[in-house]
């Protein structure tokens, strides 16, 4: 691993600075200047949340854990690391810059916030850093918006960690299951998942989702109960992990051997997750894809007897909406919901989102090297159930069956996925596969 990452960043970096160049040409700046952060302090309090570095310091190195620290570039020349190793013998100073890509950066170690600030060039600069990082920033349109729009294509350098974070996801994800079938609560199954995947809460791209019967129908549930249910029926977990700043997104959905019904089921929707997957092709509109998954899950839901009327007629009256309420999916990579996913062009601009699908992020068409979750779900929502029920097309829906449903909460198969010039690289099914 260490070695192919060697050998693919140069080039990385080379986007990069070429990225930049043209980012900075467009905005009228001589130099870029990054922050990686400072960590937020709580209110009233001594303490502060954990550290999340500025997404697009991660970008240009693999350092998450460098508060105080600044990337300044001015084109043409070799890129600065301005890095900070304060004088503190309370906390854990930060290691002294190691590895591959040091040697790409002129590296400047500075033992102070206001050191590593005079070191920043002086002029026209585009300054990419939030509130209280010391400088004032200017963030601009410009610039941000031709970088994340170039964001969207990943290099080789960093599909090589999206893979490794895919493959630290599914080794956690297979320890999570195990604990499920055992019979553990959602804390213990949540304690597995982090020992298995070597990674503290702090560390995860983002809070896991652990629900166990009908806690499953709770999109975002994040509750973790400390007892285990009398019967464990079904699990849902979505949960991803790190490699480099790189984020995996992973969802998976299971059934005890007594919930047969509920384990039909999620075949049907696997099965449907898999042809979306098959349609992450160039050329693939993203909300045309999303309506399609509409079409196909209300054909599951007509095919295992919870509606009685057409796929085409669930879809329009909005019945498919009530049981998959969100968005099939969205980019992912530096951040597990990446930046770019409505962007019109290099310039900037929208593209809304289909009317009736306020949740969607993501409405551009695919391209070679965007990477996109694809996370269809089917759930038994009480909320958008009783909604649905008082509707006219109630009287084509089977409740007795629906309700039958609501013990086992819901389901989602989320996977992360490239798409390249031909057959899409499916980075979760990869690394859940033996080897
Ligand atoms: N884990 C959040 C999501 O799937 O988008
Ligand atoms: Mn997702
Ligand atoms: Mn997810």
């Amino acid at each position: 691993m260490h070695d192919q990452l060697a050998s693919l960043y140069p080039a990385h970096l080379a986007t990069l600075r070429e990225h930049a160049d043209h980012a900075l040409a467009f905005g009228g700046f001589d130099h870029f200047v990054i922050a990686a952060g400072t960590p937020l302090r709580k209110f009233l309090d001594d303490q502060d949340y954990p550290f999340k570095v500025n997404p697009h310091f991660k970008h240009w190195l693999p350092l998450t854990d460098a508060p105080g620290s600044w990337i300044a570039y001015t084109p043409g020349s070799k890129p600065k690391l301005i890095f900070l190793q304060p004088r503190d013998y309370w906390h854990v100073v930060p290691q002294a810059p190691d590895g591959y890509w040091v040697e790409h950066f002129d590296v400047v170690i500075v033992r102070s916030a206001a050191d590593a600030v005079a070191q920043l060039p002086a002029g026209n600069c585009a300054v990419i850093a939030a509130d209280g990082d010391g400088v004032e920033a200017n963030n601009p349109s410009t610039v941000l918006d031709y970088l994340h729009w170039h964001r969207s294509y990943k290099t080789p350098y960093e599909l090589a960690l999206m893979r490794e974070a895919s493959h630290i996801g599914a080794r956690a994800h297979r320890a999570a299951e195990a604990a499920f079938r055992a019979g553990r609560s959602e804390f213990g199954i949540h304690l597995t998942y982090l020992a298995a995947a070597r990674q503290t809460d702090a560390e995860l791209p983002y809070s896991s989702i652990v629900g166990l019967n009908e806690h499953g129908a709770v999109l975002h549930y994040t509750n973790f109960d400390r007892i285990p249910p009398v019967h464990s029926r079904s699990f849902l977990i979505d949960a991803g992990a790190s490699a480099a700043g790189y984020a995996s997104d992973i969802t998976r959905t299971y059934a005890t051997p007594q919930a047969a019904e509920f384990q039909a089921l999620i075949d049907s929707v696997d099965a449907a997750q898999q042809g979306f997957v098959a349609k992450v092709r160039a050329g693939q509109s993203y909300p045309e894809l999303h309506i399609h998954a509409h079409h196909v899950l209300a054909g599951v839901l007509r095919e295992h007897g919870f509606i009685r009327m057409s796929a085409e007629s669930a879809v329009e009256s909005g019945v498919s909406s009530a049981f998959f309420p969100h968005g099939l999916g969205h980019p992912i990579g530096l951040q597990v919901h990446d930046v770019g996913g409505f962007q019109q062009s290099e310039r900037g601009g929208s593209i809304a989102r289909p009317a009736g699908h306020p949740y969607l992020r993501m409405t551009r068409v695919l391209e070679p090297g965007m990477v996109v979750t694809i996370e269809p779900g089917l759930y038994f929502i009480d909320m958008l159930l009783a909604e649905l029920r008082e509707k006219p097309v109630s009287a084509d829906i089977d409740w007795a069956k629906v309700d039958a449903f609501r013990q086992y909460g819901g389901i989602r198969i989320e996977d992360d996925v490239v798409c390249t010039d031909g057959t899409p690289e499916n980075l979760t099914r990869d690394a859940f596969a033996p080897t």
